[in-house]
C-alpha cells in the first residue's frame, strides 16, 4: 500500500488529502509559521478514517509533513495534542516527539487587583522583557534549539509592544498576560505566585474572557498553578528535524 500527502486544493493551503493507492484516508494541516515563530513547522490537526487505522497511514503522514516542513525552511516540528488523546500521544512518540511543554487553563473572575499588585511602568517593562526573552531563548538553547529557532519562539512569545505592560510587586516578579494568555510568570516564592496569578485572572475577567491559559515547560508553578485552578488542557511535543 502506498500512503502519500496531496494538496487540498486552492485556498486551502497547509491542508492535505491523506492517500491511501490513491484514495483519501484522511486529512492533515501544516504550517510553517506556528505559535512558535518561523523554523517550527506545525501539524495543527490530523485525522485518519477510523475504519483505517491502525495500518501506517498516521505515520507516514506524519513523516511526509516533516519533508515538506523541511522544504518550507524549518529545523523543527511541533504538535499540540489533547491531554488524553492517547492516539495522537502514541502517535507523535513512535516518531520521536519529546514532550516541550504544557498549557494549562483555568476560569477566571474579576476581583480586583492584589494589594501590592502594580503595572509596571515603561523602564521596568522595558528591562524585564529583555532579561525575560534572554532567559527563555537561553532555556531553549539548553534544551537543544538552534539558535535561529530559538529565537524565533522567544520573540513569538516576548514580542508584544502594543500590549498592556507587566504587573509586578515591585521585587523583579512579573506576570504578562494578554488576550487571556500569561506570556511570562517570574516569582520567588508560592505567595507571589498566588497574588501574580490572581492578578492575571482578574485582568483578563475585566477584559470579558471566562479563562486565562499558561504555557509551562517544567513542574517550577506546578503546586501554586493547580492551587489557582489550572488544569492541564494540551501537551506540546516537538523534535528536531534537521
Ligand atoms: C491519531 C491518528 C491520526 C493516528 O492515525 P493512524 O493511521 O491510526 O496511526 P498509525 O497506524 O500510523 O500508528 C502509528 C503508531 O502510533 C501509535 N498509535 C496509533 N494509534 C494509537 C492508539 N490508539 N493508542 C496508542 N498508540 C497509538 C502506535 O505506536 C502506532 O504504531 P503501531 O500500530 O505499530 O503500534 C488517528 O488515531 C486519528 O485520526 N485520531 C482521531 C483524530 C485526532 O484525535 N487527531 C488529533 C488531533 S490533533
Amino acid at each position: 500500500m502506498t500512503t502519500t500527502l496531496r494538496p487540498a486544493g486552492p485556498g486551502r493551503d497547509g491542508v492535505y488529502t491523506i492517500c491511501a493507492n490513491g484514495r483519501s484516508v484522511g486529512g492533515v494541516h501544516l504550517t510553517p509559521l506556528g505559535p512558535w515563530g518561523a523554523g517550527t513547522g506545525w501539524i495543527l490537526h490530523i485525522q485518519v478514517l477510523p475504519s483505517r487505522r491502525r495500518r501506517g497511514h498516521g505515520c507516514v503522514a506524519m513523516l511526509a509533513a516533516e519533508e515538506i516542513m523541511r522544504g518550507r525552511r524549518c529545523t523543527r516540528m511541533a504538535a499540540a495534542v489533547p491531554e488524553g488523546n492517547r492516539a495522537t500521544t502514541g502517535l507523535v512518540q513512535a516518531l520521536g516527539y519529546t514532550s516541550d511543554s504544557r498549557r494549562l487553563v483555568a476560569p477566571v473572575r474579576a476581583g480586583g487587583l492584589p494589594h501590592g499588585v502594580r503595572m509596571m511602568d515603561t523602564d521596568e517593562r522595558d528591562a524585564w522583557c529583555a532579561a525575560e526573552l534572554h532567559r527563555f531563548a537561553a532555556s531553549l538553547r539548553a534544551a537543544g534549539w538552534a539558535e535561529a529557532a530559538a529565537q524565533a519562539r522567544a520573540h513569538a512569545r516576548l514580542d508584544h509592544p502594543t500590549a498592556p505592560a507587566p504587573y509586578t510587586l515591585g521585587d523583579g516578579s512579573a506576570v504578562w498576560v494578554a488576550h487571556g494568555v500569561i506570556l511570562a510568570l517570574t516569582a520567588p516564592n508560592p505567595e507571589a505566585t498566588a497574588l501574580l496569578l490572581r492578578a492575571a485572572g482578574h485582568v483578563t475577567a475585566t477584559g470579558g474572557l471566562p479563562e486565562v491559559a499558561i504555557e509551562v515547560s517544567d513542574d517550577t508553578y506546578a503546586k501554586s498553578l493547580a492551587a489557582a485552578g489550572f488544569a492541564p488542557r494540551t501537551r506540546y511535543w516537538g523534535k528536531p528535524i534537521l
